[in-house]
């Protein structure tokens, strides 16, 4: 990346393969069961999965569609089928929470799934996660279910809380 010469945007992109490194390494600062960019590919290989970066640009400098390594500071992956969708991981570096960029993400995501034509997007988000599980109340999302002995990693707690949110303008009966 070149050096900073201005103020620091972000700005949300598709991510494209160029990506696949720098994602993995921030998902790995995010999460303790972080994905290598492998098993980031795999996700992307599966048809109607999308994944949208927050990418840090620099005034004057053209970010969506640029080659080469971007500095990422969030991201989200949406998988679409059929008239479902699910948020399969979303998270912002540390360095930059709570300046709106997974509420950006998250609303990114809904209308990215939205296009493709989902009229109901689900989630999961361990029952102890506070922060994840604030963002998702506040966009509107509601609880559809529990799943106990969800996760292995210690970190979380063992229960996953399914969530559930309409899109918007679509009939989920
Ligand atoms: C969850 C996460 C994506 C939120 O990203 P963020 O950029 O910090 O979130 P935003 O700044 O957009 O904040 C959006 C909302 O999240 C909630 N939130 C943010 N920081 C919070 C905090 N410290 N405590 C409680 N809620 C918080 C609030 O509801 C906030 O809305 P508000 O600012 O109007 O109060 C981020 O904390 C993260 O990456 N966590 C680790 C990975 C993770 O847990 N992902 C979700 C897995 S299901």
């Amino acid at each position: 990346m070149t050096a900073p010469t201005g103020s620091e945007n972000t700005v949300l992109c598709a991510l494209v393969k160029s990506d696949l490194q720098s994602a993995a390494q921030l998902h790995s600062r995010c999460f303790a069961d972080g994905w290598s960019s492998e098993t980031l590919k795999k996700s992307f290989d599966i048809v109607g999965t999308l994944g949208i970066g927050a990418c840090q640009c620099w005034e004057g400098e053209r970010c969506e569609g640029r080659t080469g390594q971007r500095t990422l500071s969030g991201l989200a992956i949406v998988r679409a089928i059929g008239d479902q969708a699910d948020l399969l991981t979303i998270c912002v570096d540390p360095d930059y929470r709570g300046k709106g960029i997974g509420r950006r993400l998250l609303a990114a995501s809904e209308e990215a799934a939205h296009r493709l034509g989902a009229a109901i997007i689900f989630l999961e988000v361990a029952e102890n996660n506070e922060r994840a599980t604030c963002l998702y109340r506040q966009a509107g999302y509601i609880i559809a279910g529990r799943r106990l002995n969800y996760y292995t990693d210690p970190t979380y707690g063992a229960t996953a809380v399914v969530m559930k949110k309409t899109l918007a303008g679509k009939d989920t009966e």
